[in-house]
């Protein structure tokens, strides 16, 4: 279709934009090194490997594309793509060499964690098992795991810090805490030097715009661009501390650089955004759907210690952010465009899993 862009003109476009705010390269000479991203054709993936070998260095990407898409990753001499699973018995041949691990590869909707966890349990528990027999084999000299905000659950503190009470609210959050942990306790048990960052929410173009409903930007840019009203849930008075993707990769260079390990650093963009105001920046018609049962009303992380132990800190602006992804709005072109009635039904099983139950249904027990 003319004058719509591929994913790797976007990125040179993206790059082009940010570039005043191209983050500071961390301060040791570390180029060249290997580098082994799992999940690299997913949404933080890709941008991270763009990374990489802008910084120099060369990158295998091990993916499924269960969710990702090779088109993420525009061809590159020093970029190795193997289609595999990583609780596939080969993928350990593919860590002979390397440097660095990111290990991204998960299933990271909600809802479908609920309705099958069995197979979040798989990719996400059992394949980080994988990743990090085959990282402790080969003897990487680094492994940063990605973990998730969602094991804070509906945290008491705001900003949320590091040591802040775990409260999975469901499968998906459980079990990339119970990879958090398995990934830790490889550092203490066999000295694998492991950091782990836990994502606030991501965003950037590229971001995952499966048939599942999910993160609120893909659902609010396939709605502007259909000409259909924006499905702002509640009051749209929650917030959310979005963060924008080329600084989470930052804290992902950043976190491989440094010397430190065994560590855990929440990568928020230090600021909670409400969602009426994402409308407004957006733009367009709303329609309000009901607020659902285990999400918190805020999302916000103290980044303290990020800042202080690897000098990371966020650059993009939110309403900088938001521009470069209206400026990549096509991106979303083929994405589905959901409605009142189509999130209802597919957010069922969150309700019915998560939702208080009413004394009368309530076979009885008082
Ligand atoms: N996007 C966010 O806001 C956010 C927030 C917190 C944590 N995270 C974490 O960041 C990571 C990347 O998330 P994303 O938003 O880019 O999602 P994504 O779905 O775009 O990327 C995940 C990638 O992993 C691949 N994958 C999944 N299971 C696999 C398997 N068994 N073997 C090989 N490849 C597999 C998928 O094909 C996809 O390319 C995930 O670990 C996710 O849990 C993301």
């Amino acid at each position: 279709m003319s004058g719509h862009k591929s994913p790797s003109d976007y990125a040179e476009l993206v790059e082009a934009q940010a570039e005043g705010e191209r983050p500071i390269a961390p301060g040791r000479a570390d180029t060249g090194k290997r580098c082994l991203v799992t999940g690299g054709a997913g949404f933080v993936g890709s941008h991270l490997c763009d990374r990489l070998l802008a910084d120099g260095h060369s990158v295998t990407v091990i993916d499924s594309l269960i969710t990702g898409h090779k088109k993420n990753l525009a061809p590159h001499a020093r970029l190795n793509f193997v289609e595999a699973d990583i609780n596939d018995a080969h993928i350990a041949e593919y860590f002979s060499g390397i440097d660095w691990v990111f290990h991204m590869a998960a299933l990271a909707d909600i809802v479908p964690s609920m309705e099958r966890p069995a197979e979040y349990h798989r990719a996400n528990v059992d394949g980080t098992f994988a990743v990090l027999e085959a990282a402790r084999a080969h003897r990487v000299s680094r492994l940063v795991y990605t973990a998730s905000s969602s094991c804070y659950g509906i945290p008491d503190t705001f900003p949320t810090p590091e040591t802040a009470e775990v409260r999975a609210m469901y499968p998906y959050a459980l079990t990339k805490w119970i990879g958090e942990q398995t990934a830790l306790h490889f550092c203490k048990v066999y000295q694998l030097p492991v950091v782990s960052l836990r994502l606030f929410n991501v965003y950037g173009p590229r971001s995952r715009s499966s048939g599942t409903y999910g993160a609120v930007f893909g659902t609010f840019l396939a709605q502007k661009l259909a000409g259909r009203p924006l499905t702002v849930v509640g009051d749209g008075k929650q917030t959310r501390d979005f963060t924008y993707v080329t600084d989470v990769v930052d804290a992902f260079v950043r976190a491989a650089v440094s010397n430190v390990t065994g560590e855990i650093f929440n990568v928020g963009s230090g600021g909670s955004y409400a969602v009426n105001e994402l409308v407004r920046l957006i733009g367009g018609e709303i329609v309000h759907i009901p607020k659902r049962p285990g999400e918190p009303d805020c999302t916000f992380a103290d980044t303290a210690r990020i800042r202080q132990q690897l000098k990371w800190q966020p650059r993009v602006k939110f309403p900088d952010g938001v521009r470069l992804m209206l400026e990549s709005i096509e991106l979303w072109r083929d994405a589905p465009v959901w409605t009142p009635d189509s999130i209802a039904q597919a957010t069922e099983s969150w309700f019915r899993y998560l939702g208080v139950p009413k004394r009368e249904e309530n076979h009885g027990v008082r």
